[in-house]
């Protein structure tokens, strides 16, 4: 597959597409090229007909870090990255398409997912955790606000105010909490998670694809126009908070590995 690379594994089998994020060493961060790599491994596979379902997956001891913050920092400084039409963006163009995505998408997640590690999860359709899943949306502690229409789709799905805890603290919360407000689906042993995925994602392929479709359009479409809506809202505020001085701290924080100073900001 063209769309994989050392960083984003694209394996197509047996009517299933597995995307596996594969950069352990800096924790699963996701970097520009990473976004749009998954990025094209979605739109390849809208009308591939080989292709029935999309199965994400991280490492057993890391589904995501989130934005890889030195790029973060780079965008923050004014790169040429940060100049680009956002809806250009390989983040923008991921996000559009795993939220626009006509088929069913499983991910598998083991270890902490944070930032969009977490938030893309709302734009699958079956979550499986590891017992070591943790979650976090951490944008206030980075100097920005939610993405991915996380800002609509979370109080949704767990009420305002759990919603705000996980969105204004932005502390992990683990699997089994995750499970009791409808994040997965299941959790399991870490060992089991992507077999369980891969399982359940053959079930899937095996059903005909029309009726999947039709049934996940019928589930969503009903407010698809507003996560549209709600994500470019959200993408305006993020990239203005990017350039301002509470997320440049943030970002020189981490990279320093000290805890950041917000007090003039
Ligand atoms: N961007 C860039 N590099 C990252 C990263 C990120 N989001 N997350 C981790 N890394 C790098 C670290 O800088 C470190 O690199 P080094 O070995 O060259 O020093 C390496 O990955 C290991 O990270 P470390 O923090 O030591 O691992 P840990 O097991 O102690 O903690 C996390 C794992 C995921 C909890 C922690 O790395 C973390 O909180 N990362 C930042 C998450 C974040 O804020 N993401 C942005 C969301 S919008």
């Amino acid at each position: 597959m063209s769309e994989s690379s050392q960083e984003i594994l694209v394996h197509t089998e047996a009517g299933v597409r597995t995307v596996t994020i594969n950069r352990v060493e800096k924790k699963n961060s996701l970097t520009e090229a990473m976004y749009a790599s998954m990025a094209d491994a979605l739109t390849s596979a809208v009308d591939d007909a080989e292709v029935r379902c999309v199965v994400f997956q991280g490492d057993i001891s890391i589904f995501s870090a989130g934005n890889d913050i030195a790029d973060f920092l780079k965008q923050s400084q004014g790169s040429s990255a940060s100049r680009q039409d956002p809806e250009q963006r390989p983040v923008w163009r991921f996000l559009h398409q795993i939220s626009t995505f006509p088929k069913p998408v499983i991910a598998a997640v083991c270890g902490p997912a944070v930032g969009i590690g977490t938030t893309m999860l709302l734009h699958c359709d079956l979550i499986y955790a590891g017992d070591n899943a943790a979650f976090s949306l951490p944008f206030v502690n980075l100097g920005l606000c939610p993405e991915a229409a996380s800002s609509l789709l979370l109080p949704q799905m767990m009420g305002y105010h759990r919603a705000a805890e996980a969105l204004l603290l932005g502390e992990p919360f683990m699997a089994e909490a995750a499970l009791e407000v409808g994040l997965v689906n299941r959790v399991v042993p870490p060992s089991e998670c992507n077999a369980l995925a891969q399982a359940v994602a053959k079930k899937l392929a095996a059903k005909p694809l029309s009726s999947l479709i039709e049934s996940k359009r019928l589930m969503k479409g009903g407010q698809a126009a507003k996560v549209r809506e709600r994500m470019d809202v959200e993408g305006q505020s993020f990239t203005r908070m990017m350039a301002e001085p509470a997320a440049k701290e943030a970002f020189t924080a981490f990279l320093e590995k000290r805890r950041p100073d917000f007090s003039g900001c």
